[in-house]
């Protein structure tokens, strides 16, 4: 390890996401799809440390259960982008370890890779002392992946454009889940292709709607799992069902144990089930991993706090 001695380093935890609605509109020109995407963090956390060292280096901890072997060590992994965006932005060399403990599953529609871009841009902009405020962060951010503001921003939020343009919702409530991972991960990329020929050979799709629905902002302010439950909607579902014909089953499961909803999050490929309370969520995963395993399975709460700084 290449650590300057007498400075020492920050480090960070990042949470989650699940997505409560995605509405997924046209191909756009530059290759994305127009969204309105509510994220919500979840109390799932990565944690990154950033130290001085004599060049930029990464290292990434953590089961691989979760399909920590396939996270990149090299300058492809997304938080050392980060570092290289940040470094070059303020002029600096790019001259930190990356340390990297995961427990967000990888490739997992949970945001993992975005996150640790976002805990990295933090702790490297804590680290560096740069001065450069929370806008401006987030624009980084945005050049990174279109979830990294969130990552940044954390809370309950929709996103709007790619999903970097944020709108924060009122949530005050804590609502619990329960996440069951697969044992292989899904690319972005591809499912979004996958979504955009199928929605292609069928004339089209549906037009985006302006914003959330209304019955999710109300069961959002009133901590109404039942109400949110109904409300949670993801356009990608058969797109990732046609892709993995096993995860409908799993959604279906929702049922037997109760669930006050159930949904893939985000591209997935990990299926998120609301619990109607910390009680129910406790109940749920003894179920759920009689089923599919405990090492599957992952209980956990949500809104949380974006990145926050870990005291040495
Ligand atoms: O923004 P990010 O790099 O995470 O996106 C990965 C890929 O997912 C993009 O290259 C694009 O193919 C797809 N994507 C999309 N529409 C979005 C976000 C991502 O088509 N709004």
């Amino acid at each position: 390890m290449s650590t300057v001695t007498g400075v020492t380093g920050v480090t960070v935890r990042a949470p989650a996401k699940v997505n409560l609605q995605l509405f997924v509109g046209p191909l756009r020109d530059d290759g994305y799809h127009d969204l309105v995407n509510v994220f919500q963090s979840v109390s799932v956390y990565d944690e990154v440390t950033v130290s001085p060292a004599e060049r930029l280096r990464v290292t990434v901890h953590g089961d691989d259960g979760i399909g920590t072997r396939a996270v990149p060590r090299d300058r492809t992994n997304l938080a050392a982008e980060a570092v290289a965006i940040l470094a070059a932005r303020t002029g600096r060399p790019p001259n930190v370890e990356i340390s990297i403990r995961k427990r967000i599953p990888v490739a997992g529609g949970m945001a993992g890779g975005s996150a640790d871009a976002a805990a990295a841009l933090v702790a490297c902009d804590e680290l560096w002392q740069t001065g450069l405020g929370d806008r401006e962060l987030g624009d980084l951010g945005a050049r990174l992946g279109s979830d990294v503001p969130f990552m940044l921003m954390g809370g309950t939020a929709v996103g709007y454009g790619r999903g970097e343009l944020l709108e924060p919702l009122a949530g005050p409530e804590r609502f619990h889940w329960v996440f069951v991972r697969a044992e292989t991960g899904l690319s972005t990329a591809e499912v979004y292709q996958a979504h955009s020929r199928s929605r292609a050979s069928a004339g089209g799709g549906a037009a985006l709607p302006p914003g959330p629905t209304t019955g999710l902002t109300h069961a959002l302010v009133r901590g109404d799992a039942r109400r949110l439950g109904a409300e949670l909607k993801n356009d990608l579902h058969p797109t990732v069902f046609k892709l993995r014909p096993e995860l409908e089953h799993l959604l279906g499961l929702g049922q037997e144990v109760a669930a006050a909803g159930a949904v893939v999050s985000g591209t997935g490929p990990t299926c998120a089930f609301l619990a109607s309370s910390e009680e129910h969520a406790d109940i749920m995963r003894r179920h759920l991993s009689q089923i599919t395993g405990s090492e599957r399975v992952l209980v956990a709460h949500g809104p949380v706090p974006g990145i926050e700084r870990v005291p040495p």
